[in-house]
C-alpha cells in the first residue's frame, strides 16, 4: 500500500480489465493514498499492482471494508453484477456521503439506489475505450471520454479519475444510458463489424489479406477524418452520395443475398445523408427503389 498521505482511499470491487487498468491508472498519476481490490477469487490476478516487491495495491478475496475508509469506491464487475453487489456494499457501514461508482455503459445510477438510499453519492463513470487486455489498459484509458452520471461527491470522483486519465467528460442525461451505450456500439464495434466485411469481400476479390487490410483501414482512416472536419452527411462520397445507379446495380448483383442484405441496410442510411447533401430527390427515389425502400 502506497504510504502517500494526500489522496483518494480507493477501493475497487472487481480485479478485472477494466477495475485493474482504472487502478494502475490512478496510481501511476499519483492520485492515490492507498488503494484495495475486493474479488472473488482467493489470490489476485497476475498484474504489477500485486507482484511488485511493495505491491502499490491489497488484495481482498472478500466483500469486506477495507482498514482505511474509502473514500471512492468503485464497482468493476461485469454489468449483470452491479446490482447485486451495490445491494451487498448497501448492508456495510461506508461512510455517508462516500462516493460510489459503476462503470457500465447501459446501466444508469438506478443501479445504485440501495447505495444512495444508505447515504453513498452515486453515479457512473463509462470509460469510451476498449480495454480487451490488463497491461494496456491505462493507454486506452489516457486522453479517452468518459460518460459521467450523477452529482456530488461521485462527480467530484468520476472528474478527478478523468483528469487523471487526461481525458475528457461526456455528461450523460439520466435514463439515457442505453441510447448513449448503443452509439458507442456503433462507432465501436459495427466499426470492426464493417472492417471485417470489407476484408471478406477483398478476398472474395482475389486480394492478399495483407493488402487488403492495409488498404482499407488507410480509406477507413480517410473516412473518419472527413467525418471528423466536416461531419457525416459532407463526409460521405461514393455512388449513393452521386445517385450512381448504375454502380449500386452492379454490387447488388454481385453480392450473396446475405451481404446484398446488409449493404442495402446501410445504402438507405447513406441516401439520407445523400439526401441531406441535396441529391437530386427524383435520383434518391429511384435509388432508393433499388435499395428496397418503402415508396
Ligand atoms: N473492458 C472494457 O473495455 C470496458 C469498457 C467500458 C466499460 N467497462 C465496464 O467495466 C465493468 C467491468 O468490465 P470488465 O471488462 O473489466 O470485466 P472483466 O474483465 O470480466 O472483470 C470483471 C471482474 O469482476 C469480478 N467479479 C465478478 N463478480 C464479482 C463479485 N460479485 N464480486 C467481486 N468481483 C466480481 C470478476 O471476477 P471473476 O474473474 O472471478 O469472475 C472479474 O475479475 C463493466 O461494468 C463494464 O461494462 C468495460
Amino acid at each position: 500500500v502506497t504510504t502517500a498521505s494526500s489522496g483518494e482511499h480507493l477501493w475497487i470491487i472487481g480485479a478485472g480489465r477494466m477495475g485493474l487498468a482504472v487502478g494502475t491508472l490512478l496510481n501511476e498519476a499519483g492520485a492515490l493514498a492507498s488503494l484495495v481490490y475486493s474479488g472473488r477469487r482467493p489470490e489476485p490476478p497476475p498484474h504489477p499492482l500485486f507482484s511488485e516487491v511493495q505491491p502499490p495495491a491489497r488484495y481482498s478475496p472478500a466483500l469486506t471494508l477495507p482498514d482505511h475508509a474509502p473514500t471512492g469506491v468503485l464497482i468493476a464487475v461485469p454489468d449483470r453484477s452491479v446490482p447485486e453487489v451495490a445491494g451487498r456494499l448497501s448492508r456495510l457501514t461506508l461512510s455517508t456521503g462516500t462516493a460510489v461508482l459503476h462503470l457500465s455503459g447501459t446501466l444508469g445510477v438506478d443501479a445504485l439506489a440501495p447505495l444512495a438510499a444508505s447515504g453513498c453519492s452515486v453515479g457512473s463513470l463509462h470509460p469510451l475505450a476498449s480495454v480487451a487486455g490488463t497491461v494496456d489498459g491505462p493507454q486506452r484509458l489516457r486522453g479517452a471520454w468518459f460518460g459521467v452520471e450523477g452529482a456530488g461527491r461521485a462527480r467530484d470522483l468520476a472528474e478527478r479519475i478523468v483528469e487523471a486519465a487526461a481525458g475528457q467528460v461526456l455528461d450523460v442525461r439520466p435514463g439515457t444510458k442505453p441510447l448513449y451505450h448503443a452509439a458507442a456500439v456503433f462507432a465501436s464495434n459495427y466499426v470492426v463489424v464493417l472492417l471485417s466485411i470489407a476484408e471478406r469481400l477483398m478476398s472474395q476479390a482475389s486480394v492478399s489479406e495483407n493488402d487488403g487490410r492495409e488498404a482499407l483501414l488507410a480509406l477507413a482512416n480517410g473516412a473518419l477524418a472527413n467525418v471528423a472536419a466536416a461531419g457525416p452527411a459532407a463526409a460521405l462520397t461514393g455512388p449513393i452520395s452521386r445517385g450512381d445507379e448504375h454502380t449500386i446495380r452492379l454490387h447488388l448483383a454481385r453480392l450473396s443475398a446475405a451481404d446484398r442484405d446488409l449493404y442495402s441496410l446501410h445504402a438507405r442510411q447513406a441516401l439520407s445523408l445523400a439526401r441531406e447533401q441535396g441529391l437530386d430527390p427524383a435520383l434518391a427515389q429511384r435509388v432508393g427503389y433499388l435499395l428496397g425502400e418503402d415508396a
